[in-house]
């Protein structure tokens, strides 16, 4: 893309094709992306003692044909703007997962570049007495090419006690014989989490200091994951449905470089007051929340 202007560490107010559109070629080293789901409802929340409304709108006049192609247009030039050793992960739903997958990211990555389905469950209430309580979302990982980045260490987990408990015990049962197997210290540091994660609340189980009162809003752990497996400190990360920022304001905790997009201006005044709530507190890589001082 010619004449096209990379500036960093900035929040983009309009439509996403638009500004994608006027980033250069291969600039992006991590997208993470969470677009309305094809759920047909209008999200607002009343916050604040002012009754401010925080919105917007997953409703699609044409069906699923006409948000397939919404959405493939975007991804096409999120393609575009990745590093060659970029990856992309696009959070979704079972509203509309099966046709993101198979319409969308297939044929633009390639087959060869899918690299997972997280499942991320959650709990939160349901009254559903027909169906089983939805309580999952799908986050797809693609990279670019064959190489890309994945920092196992930086995302390890503790195994749970119990297999803690047992591997000791083998180890000090086999008195005298050579322990065959992992050393037990090789236990304590952990293991990367499978591809579904049940390890992460959202909603009202997120921490009060994170809740901004953004519909659908994401859990910073979630963003610290997959910031920190699939990007390196000083890269580039984007998030062009930046909603209410968590993703900017996580890849400033972990000292990457972002680029939030939105077309909602009060998304935007959220995501700012959050950066600056940031500024407060200390930046670093601990994942843990402190309070903001606004
Ligand atoms: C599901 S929310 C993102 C929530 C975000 N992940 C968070 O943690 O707060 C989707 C966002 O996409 C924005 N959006 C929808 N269509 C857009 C478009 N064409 N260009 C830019 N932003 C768009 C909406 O305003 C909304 O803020």
């Amino acid at each position: 893309m010619p004449n096209a202007v990379l500036q960093t560490n900035s929040l983009l107010l309009g439509d996403n094709l638009e500004l994608l559109r006027g980033l250069p070629d291969a600039c992006v080293d991590l997208i993470y992306l969470d677009p309305p789901f094809f759920s047909n409802r209008h999200y607002s929340v009343v916050w604040g003692d002012a009754g401010e409304v925080r919105s917007f709108s997953d409703k699609w006049a044409g069906g699923i044909e006409e948000y397939i192609s919404w959405l493939k247009l975007r991804v096409q030039e999120m393609y575009r703007v990745l590093k060659p050793t970029g990856s992309l992960f696009l959070h979704c739903d079972h509203h509309a997962n099966a046709y993101i997958r198979v319409q969308i990211l297939d044929p633009i990555f390639g087959i060869q570049n899918f690299r997972n389905e997280i499942i991320w469950c959650y709990k939160s209430p349901s009254n559903t007495k027909k169906y089983f309580p939805s309580k999952h979302d799908t986050i797809f990982r693609y990279s670019k090419t064959a190489l890309f980045t994945f920092n196992k260490a930086a995302v390890l987990i503790d195994y749970d006690a119990l297999t803690l408990e047992r591997r000791r015990y083998a180890e000090t049962r086999s008195k005298g014989i050579p322990f065959k197997g992992k050393a037990f210290e090789v236990y304590l540091k952990g293991h990367l989490p499978n591809d579904w994660w049940d390890d992460i609340p959202a909603g009202g189980q997120m921490s009060k200091y994170e809740r901004m009162g953004y519909p659908t809003q994401k859990p910073e752990k979630l963003l610290a994951r997959i910031i920190a497996v699939a990007s390196n400190a000083g890269e580039l990360v984007l998030d062009p449905f930046v909603g209410g920022g968590t993703t900017v304001v996580v890849a400033q905790r972990l000292e990457r470089q972002w680029i939030g997009i939105d077309s909602s201006p009060k998304a935007l005044q959220v995501t700012a007051q959050r950066l600056q709530a940031l500024e407060n507190v200390e930046l670093g890589l601990g994942l843990e929340l402190k309070p903001p001082t606004l």
